[in-house]
């Protein structure tokens, strides 16, 4: 029997291996008569596959891992998952559950592969902000292990549906004008745009790239195949363009597109500063320069209030006023915290507020900046500095206000309503409440004034276990 050829294009060519997987498993072609090739050829199928088979129903779990593995880096992952959905549709329906088998141990790992370069990409691109005749544009630069452009898109989409942005990477680039997703070609590192010197250079390949016309990806690959894309005009103005910003560009990449080997929060800590701050003014200092994780912050806001402080309070993210006024808690959570510490005998000026994330994060609707809630990596980007920020503090009770304080605590998800009391956060005594905003976001007065009261009932609880502490000099939160 023939051989039958099957011809892919560069990248996770996901469209033509569904076509044809369907169209094999109609022919009844079983893999060792498949070869799988990648080419950019505009040949959308090579000579093999003619017309439209139906579709094939696979186990969903089959599906996911083919999602994935198609991304994968590695040459022969379109010959193995075929493999997959061919043993899969032939008797071997729960061929998944069989770790132990060669196939499924080697896509699994694939799979794994990709789901983590993915988890990388969302947590660690880092977009730049650049003006253009007067309109604000983000742009980043990545370097993926796979290929996992188009599958990671759509969580920048999501996060930043409001603004313009684009993120490069040398498998391709795209593009969000915040009305549609738009794939360019591979770029460069010197491509990626540096937020004073590169407005020029950018904006001729900007627009030169992403001209409306090549919108729609496979519409684009037809009419002008990825390795064409080197020789276009516009495209060989770019260096002459962007080599002034090379040597910052550079470093910056460095900087902030580099994965650390791994995250431990000592070795993020490590990373984190060259000299360990020994005070809440130059632990302060290294988060502003730092600047925000999320463009968009008009500042960091840091904690307030007494150095030595018995309680610090945690909430979650600066909202829009604190963000405006440098400060914590002075927006309507804020006032509403004040109210249940006052009726709870706390003195506010005498405890420590911060956050877990020390700067706002917002979509625009218009012209208002409605809270965005920040990501579990988004988080545990801050966490080193909560922790430090705790180290220099020394309180007796740590309180966390609400899910994202606590995620920053302990690094762990868990609902509020699980954990709600007492608790102990590595070395400290811990207490978890609610955040005030959950109880602004309730629908009428009469659970608001529930939830109220059992708000300020754990506030007087919180007080109580940091006034027993002071009075007898023992730590009775330990002994419950
Ligand atoms: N919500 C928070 O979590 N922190 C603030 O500072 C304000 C509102």
């Amino acid at each position: 029997m023939n051989l039958h050829r099957i011809t892919l294009k560069t990248g996770a060519d996901r469209h033509t291996f569904r076509h044809a997987v369907r169209w094999l498993i109609a022919e009844e072609l079983a893999p060792q008569h498949v070869v799988f090739e990648v080419d950019d050829a505009p040949a959308l199928f090579g000579d093999d596959v003619a017309g439209d088979a139906p579709a094939v129903s696979i186990p969903k779990g089959v599906a996911r891992l083919v999602e994935h593995a198609v991304c994968h880096s590695d040459p022969e992952r379109y010959a193995l998952l075929y493999r997959l959905v061919w043993r899969v549709l032939n008797g071997e329906r729960d061929l998944l559950e069989v770790a132990s088998d060669p196939l499924v141990h080697r896509l699994d790992l694939m799979a794994r592969s990709v789901r983590r370069d993915l988890h990388k990409m969302h947590a660690f691109v880092r977009f730049r902000r650049m003006h253009h005749e007067g309109l604000e544009r983000f742009a980043a630069w990545f370097e993926p292990e796979h290929f996992i452009l188009e599958a990671a898109a759509p969580f920048f989409v999501d996060r930043f549906r409001s603004m313009d942005w684009t993120i490069l990477t040398p498998i391709g680039s795209v593009r969000w004008d915040r009305a549609a997703l738009s794939f360019g070609p591979p770029a460069r590192r010197e491509d990626a745009p540096d937020a004073d010197s590169f407005e020029e250079g950018w904006r001729g390949y900007y627009e030169s790239v992403f001209n409306p016309a090549r919108v729609n990806p496979t519409a684009m690959r037809a009419e002008m195949p990825k390795k064409y894309w080197h020789n276009m005009p516009e495209t060989a103005a770019i260096p002459g363009l962007i080599q002034t910003a090379v040597r910052r560009v550079d470093r910056m990449i460095e900087q902030e597109a580099t994965m650390p080997a791994k995250r431990t929060p000592e070795r993020a800590l490590e990373a984190m500063w060259d000299q360990e701050p020994k005070s809440l003014r130059e632990l302060n200092a290294i988060i502003a320069k730092a600047g925000p994780l999320v463009p968009g912050a008009t500042q960091a806001v840091f904690g307030e209030g007494p150095v030595h402080a018995d309680i610090v309070f945690v909430g979650e993210q600066p909202g829009d006023q604190e963000d405006l006024q440098g400060q914590p808690f002075v927006g309507p959570a804020g006032k509403l915290l004040d109210k249940a510490m006052r009726d709870a005998g706390i003195d506010r000026s005498q405890a420590y507020l911060t956050n877990a994330v020390k700067h706002f994060k917002f979509e625009l609707r218009g012209k208002r900046r409605i809270h965005a809630k920040p990501t579990t990596g988004e988080v545990k980007h801050y966490r080193p500095w909560l922790m430090k920020e705790l180290e220099l503090v020394k309180p007796k009770l740590v309180v966390a206000l609400g899910g994202t304080a606590l995620l920053a605590l302990t690094g762990k998800s868990t609902p509020i309503t699980r954990s709600r009391g007492r608790a102990r956060f590595g070395g400290y005594e811990g207490y978890v409440t609610v955040h005030p905003s959950y109880l602004l976001r309730l629908p009428d007065e009469a659970t608001k004034q529930e939830a109220y009261e059992a708000f300020v009932s754990d506030l007087r609880r919180i007080h109580d276990l940091a006034q027993a502490d002071l009075d007898t000099g023992e730590l009775p939160l330990a002994a419950e």
